[in-house]
């Protein structure tokens, strides 16, 4: 059965939350079949696909345009999991009307949710207004890769006592807002199973420790495609080699006469 986000937001509720939900990371249309057939209740199209498929250092170059295109080919590869896509850098900042605009077109590519960065006012105020245009909205506070010129680096958040207290008032203030779920990235575990048990909407970690309602990592992360991977991202196969042997094969064959027979 087609996942709902008014299935998610409900999972804690009805006691789902038994069973955590599993997210993984698409960019085009067969990443998003492979996530897809593999039972993943979310596929995110998050914007770190900047630097998995883009090669770019940070998320902060991608365009509306860049992620429009790559939600639309995700569209085409997804049957089951929940759409969520990642609004980049710069499309929602700047005015309420702005996030309405860019979240918009998001769902007009088949998205079924946004995910937004931050947890501050501002940030607060525009999932407010998403959420009563019915527009659908994940929060992510820790470390949000957008503001990596602020931190110096993809640095774990929330170490100190203030910082803590920080992103635990974001948390709350995002789900007063109206978001349905929140993504936790790179804190430590005792903070996200202190916002986990204090929010009645799903976490979703990623470095966050097993306390949380569900896990995301990269799809490229998983499979072992990545040329580096984050250090809290498990890698269950290594595909990068294995590729590039095939790679191998093929031109020795072309070069040997081997192929075609
Ligand atoms: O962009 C992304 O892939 C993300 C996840 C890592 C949560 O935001």
């Amino acid at each position: 059965m087609a996942v709902s986000v008014d299935r998610i937001l409900r999972w804690k509720q009805t006691g789902q939350s038994a069973q955590p939900i599993a997210v993984l990371t698409a960019w085009d249309v067969m990443s998003a079949q492979i996530v897809d057939a593999a039972g993943a209740d979310i596929v995110l199209v998050g914007d770190s696909l900047a630097m998995v498929a883009l090669g770019y250092d940070t998320t902060l170059p991608l365009t509306l345009e860049d992620m429009l295109i790559c939600a639309r080919a995700v569209r085409r590869g997804v049957q089951n999991a929940l759409m969520v896509v990642d609004l980049p850098f710069l499309s929602y900042q700047t005015s309420v009307e702005d996030a309405i605009r860019a979240a918009g077109g998001m769902l007009k590519a088949g998205a079924q949710a946004v995910k937004l960065e931050g947890g501050h006012e501002g940030v607060v105020e525009r999932v407010r207004h998403l959420v009563q245009w019915g527009i659908p909205v994940m929060g992510h506070v820790g470390l949000t890769p957008q503001s990596v010129n602020q931190f110096g680096g993809f640095r774990k958040q929330g170490k100190t006592q203030t910082e803590a207290d920080r992103i635990l008032t974001e948390a709350k203030a995002l789900e007063q807002a109206g978001a349905f779920s929140i993504v936790l990235e790179h804190i430590p575990a005792e903070l996200a199973r202190d916002i986990t048990k204090a929010l009645s909407i799903p976490t979703i970690g990623i470095g966050a420790g097993s306390h949380c309602d569900g896990q995301v990592l990269v799809t490229a992360d998983v499979l072992g495609l990545s040329a580096w991977q984050p250090p809290f991202a498990k890698v269950y196969a290594n595909l990068r080699q294995q590729a590039i042997e095939a790679a191998q094969q093929f031109c020795g064959e072309v070069r040997s006469g081997q192929y075609p027979a």
